[in-house]
């Protein structure tokens, strides 16, 4: 054996962030333990710290297993590299109790990443969630407290995220905090649960007070929103997106809130197929009075703000439960509490060139609340038919044989584009189970 490979099988074996200048490359504990699994995070860390400022963070093409969280903050410059396996812990005591907080919903994350032009290359690596511990103990119930998200980018400005993928998030998958100029591209997402319990609230992308963000070329297939606009996300452009199985691309939830109004401006998602998903392309807020929903995990309702210039364009539905919504109820309406009081106003939002096939006997759901009609809401070259209306199959249930376009407090609807024929009642949830009768409300199971 030459003495130089024996020196560096000797650097291999003894520490496990090797530092060579600015570069820090990482290795597993388990190497030099036979496969004894320990806690990489400590060294992640401790590569970070070396390499974060004007450096390079290489995973290699090993599995690293994560068992405490991750907080790689503030980095300057920094290039990372992910080849190999990031195998997060199933430990949900752990997690419940030591994620970091995100704020928002009292929610948490198991990495908090970021920093000042930084780069992120998932070269053949990925992140392994090992999400079905958290979907069969989630109980397909909703926001389960201390249930993290599995990376948050957050503080960062000029942040690239490329070809991430995601296998079995905890949780939302990804979310971007508090962030300006971050590009997510060839992001993929899989959440596919083994057991009878499904992937609630394994959102794709989420964004929350941040501003200028790229997605594009996504693969999402999970339980819940594909990408979700939360409060102030403004001039999000996302193309190229496929979402499979969730709840399609949405603007929302949003008005939770009383003390912090939600504006959420300038929104493009272009080019999207979702296919077998309980909704497609649609805009959700809290009603305006606050209630108490344990589901979100916190109070919810009676916040404020905008919504303005959004823009849903070249979609392709495939058997989605409700292709078109926009609720200002969506947590209250199957119980119709304080449904019809949002004071948060929706503008300028346009669904161009839809096509494709509904599950039920609805194509959209539109219903401004009383106290805030939406003006300017257009649909231009809509064409959505129920998967059984193309199969040539009847609609049950229900004497309504056609395709249902409801509508409530549109100002302008004669020019909206919007073929009406329906008033969209207040109560109307974004989870739809059958076909909607005469007082437009669906069958539920
Ligand atoms: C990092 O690089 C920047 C710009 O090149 C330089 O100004 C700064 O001093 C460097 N910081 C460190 C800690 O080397
Ligand atoms: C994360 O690390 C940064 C330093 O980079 C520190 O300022 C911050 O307090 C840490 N956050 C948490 C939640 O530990
Ligand atoms: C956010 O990043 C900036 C650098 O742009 C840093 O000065 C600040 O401390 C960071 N804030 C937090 C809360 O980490
Ligand atoms: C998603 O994961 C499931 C379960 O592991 C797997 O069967 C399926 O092939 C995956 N889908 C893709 C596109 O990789
Ligand atoms: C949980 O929800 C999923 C997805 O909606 C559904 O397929 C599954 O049947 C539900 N499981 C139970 C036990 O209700
Ligand atoms: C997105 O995918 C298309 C088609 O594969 C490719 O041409 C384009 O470069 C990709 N965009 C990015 C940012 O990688
Ligand atoms: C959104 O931004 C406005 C100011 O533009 C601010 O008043 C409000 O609190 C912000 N909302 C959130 C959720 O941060
Ligand atoms: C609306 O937002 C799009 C980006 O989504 C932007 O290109 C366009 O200029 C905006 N229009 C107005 C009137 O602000
Ligand atoms: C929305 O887009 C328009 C046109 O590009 C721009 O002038 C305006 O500043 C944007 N609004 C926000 C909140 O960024
Ligand atoms: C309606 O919205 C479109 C963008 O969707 C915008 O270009 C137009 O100026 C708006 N019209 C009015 C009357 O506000
Ligand atoms: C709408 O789509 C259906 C099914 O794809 C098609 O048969 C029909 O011609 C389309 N209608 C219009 C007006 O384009
Ligand atoms: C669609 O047709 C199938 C087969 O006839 C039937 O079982 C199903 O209930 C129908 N769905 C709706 C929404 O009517």
């Amino acid at each position: 054996m030459n003495l130089w490979f024996l020196a560096l099988w000797i650097t291999l074996v003894k520490a496990w962030v090797v530092n060579q200048g600015t570069t820090c490359t990482l290795y597993p504990e388990a190497l030099a333990l036979k496969g004894q699994v320990v806690d990489d995070a400590p060294s992640i860390q401790q590569a970070f710290d070396m390499c974060g400022t004007n450096g390079t963070v290489i995973f290699t093409k090993n599995v690293f297993h994560v068992n405490t969280v991750l907080n790689t903050t503030n980095l300057l410059n920094c290039d990372v590299h992910l080849r190999g396996e990031l195998r997060f812990s199933d430990n949900i005591p752990y997690w419940r109790t030591h994620a970091i907080s995100v704020v928002l919903q009292n929610q948490v994350t198991a990495w908090l990443f970021g920093g000042i032009n930084v780069n992120f290359y998932g070269e053949g690596g990925f992140y392994n969630g090992q999400g079905q511990a958290w979907y069969n103990a989630n109980k397909n119930e909703s926001n389960q407290p201390g249930r993290p998200m599995s990376i948050t980018f957050y503080n960062s400005t000029n942040l690239l995220v490329d070809r991430l993928r995601i296998i079995q998030p905890q949780f939302w998958a990804t979310f971007v905090w508090d962030s300006k100029n971050v590009s997510v591209t060839n992001l993929f997402v899989n959440a596919t649960s083994n057991s009878k319990w499904g992937t609630m609230n394994t959102d794709g992308y989420d964004s929350w007070k941040s501003d200028t963000l790229l997605v594009e070329n996504a693969t999402i297939i999970n339980g819940d929103d594909c990408i979700a606009a939360k409060g102030n996300t403004t001039n999000l452009y996302a193309k190229n997106i496929s979402c499979e199985g969730g709840t399609g691309v949405t603007i929302g939830s949003i008005g939770q809130y009383p003390d912090t109004p939600d504006y959420n401006l300038n929104t493009t998602f272009e080019n999207v197929k979702v296919k077998n998903s309980m909704d497609g392309a649609y805009i959700k807020t809290w009603q305006g009075t606050q209630i108490y929903t344990p589901s979100n995990g916190d109070w919810g309702g009676g916040g404020t703000g905008l919504v303005k210039n959004i823009t849903f364009r070249n979609f392709e539905m495939e058997n989605v439960g409700l292709p078109i919504q926009l609720s200002q109820c969506v947590y209250s309406a199957g119980t119709n509490k304080g449904c019809n009081t949002s004071t948060l106003q929706i503008e300028d939002v346009k669904w161009q060139n839809i096509r494709g096939t509904s599950r039920f006997n609805i194509a959209s759901s539109i219903y401004c609340s009383d106290e805030c009609p939406c003006p300017n809401i257009t649909f231009d070259n809509v064409n959505i038919t129920s998967v059984n209306a193309t199969r040539g199959l009847p609609f049950y249930g229900t004497d309504i044989q056609h395709e249902l376009f409801q509508c409530t407090n549109i100002i302008g609807q004669n020019d909206s584009g919007i073929p009406c024929n329906q008033a969209a009642p207040s109560n109307f949830s974004q989870w739809i189970y059958g076909n909607v009768g005469n007082q437009g409300l669906a069958t539920l199971t």
